[in-house]
């Protein structure tokens, strides 16, 4: 059975239909002191397996997570496999403090993704998340973990006549991303700016040498958060007559007022995947995921 959390109930449905497995009915609930509360009822029968699927953007949707695997055990199955579509904490994976102002010789900060990853572990048989900031968080689940790469889903929403396509990376370590994004696309360039993160709400970028003027340009990141990154690289695209200019990204979180960072940036589209359910999420994971299972 697929048992669904709050926020990732339209993947889990997909998810579904591409398996053929059961949809498991869950409830979310509170009591007065704010507790969360999740039910799970298979409907059909004893499960042997379930897949919790559970986009965990939230500090209640990690606790709902083990819920949910709980409930799941509780239900009947013999084996759960924890489905993470995006990966809260993930980013965390160094020792990092929030900003420069608060580093000193004598704070320690966590290895935030470890501490996540170790606390999902023991009440799952095996892990899968899609396309994390880095691969080697697999590594800090005390179970089998494996990522699954989405990033070439993101080309099906583009339309079929762009004009000399470049797929462009706001940093070199979404390079790859990009490339996988044209090679699934089937033509044009791919290129990258370089950035400089300056905080949370600031980053500097320096471009590349590559023509945009009258280009069709497809910027191309792992995340969306605040838009800060993408929301830069579109300004400097603009700013050098590139044509339409699309975001394109695997986790669309678009927290705060990053919509409008994107608007005012002049973006003409933001296409994301049904990792993290917003009305972007244009391109299903669920495929993906149901060749990993
Ligand atoms: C960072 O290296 C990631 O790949 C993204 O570029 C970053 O998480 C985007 O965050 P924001 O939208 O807040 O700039």
């Amino acid at each position: 059975m697929i048992v669904a959390g709050a926020g990732s109930q339209a993947l889990a449905a997909e998810l579904a239909t591409v398996t053929d497995h059961e949809l498991a009915d869950v409830t979310y609930d509170e009591f007065p002191d704010g507790e969360q509360i999740v039910g799970v009822d298979p409907a059909d029968g004893s499960p042997e397996t379930a897949v919790v699927i559970a986009a965990t953007t939230s500090a209640a949707a990690h606790i709902e997570v083990l819920q949910l695997q709980d409930a799941a055990r509780e239900a009947g199955a013999d084996r759960v496999c924890t489905v993470l579509p995006y990966m809260g904490y993930a980013r965390q994976d160094d020792p990092m403090a929030p900003s420069a102002d608060c580093e000193s010789d004598t704070t320690a900060f966590p290895l935030s993704a470890r501490a996540v990853a170790r606390a999902l572990s023991p009440g799952t048989d095996r892990i899968i998340t899609v396309t994390p900031h880095e691969e080697r968080v697999c590594e800090f689940f005390t179970v089998p973990a494996i990522a699954v790469d989405a990033a070439s889903r993101l080309a099906e929403p583009l339309s079929g006549n762009l004009s000399e396509p470049l797929f462009l990376a706001p940093d070199e370590g979404a390079v790859d991303l990009a490339e996988s994004v044209r090679d699934a696309y089937g033509r044009g360039e791919t290129d990258y700016f370089r950035k400089t993160r300056q905080s949370g709400s600031h980053v500097d970028i320096e471009p590349s040498d590559a023509t945009v003027e009258g280009r069709d340009v497809v910027v191309t990141d792992d995340i969306v958060a605040t838009g800060t990154t993408t929301g830069t690289a579109v300004t400097v695209l603009r700013n050098r007559s590139a044509a339409r200019v699309a975001v394109a990204c695997v986790h669309p979180l678009l927290v705060g007022n990053a919509r409008l960072t994107l608007a005012r940036a002049g973006v003409d589209r933001i296409i994301g995947t049904d990792t993290v359910e917003r009305s972007v999420s244009a391109v299903s994971v669920a495929p993906s995921i149901a060749d990993a299972l």
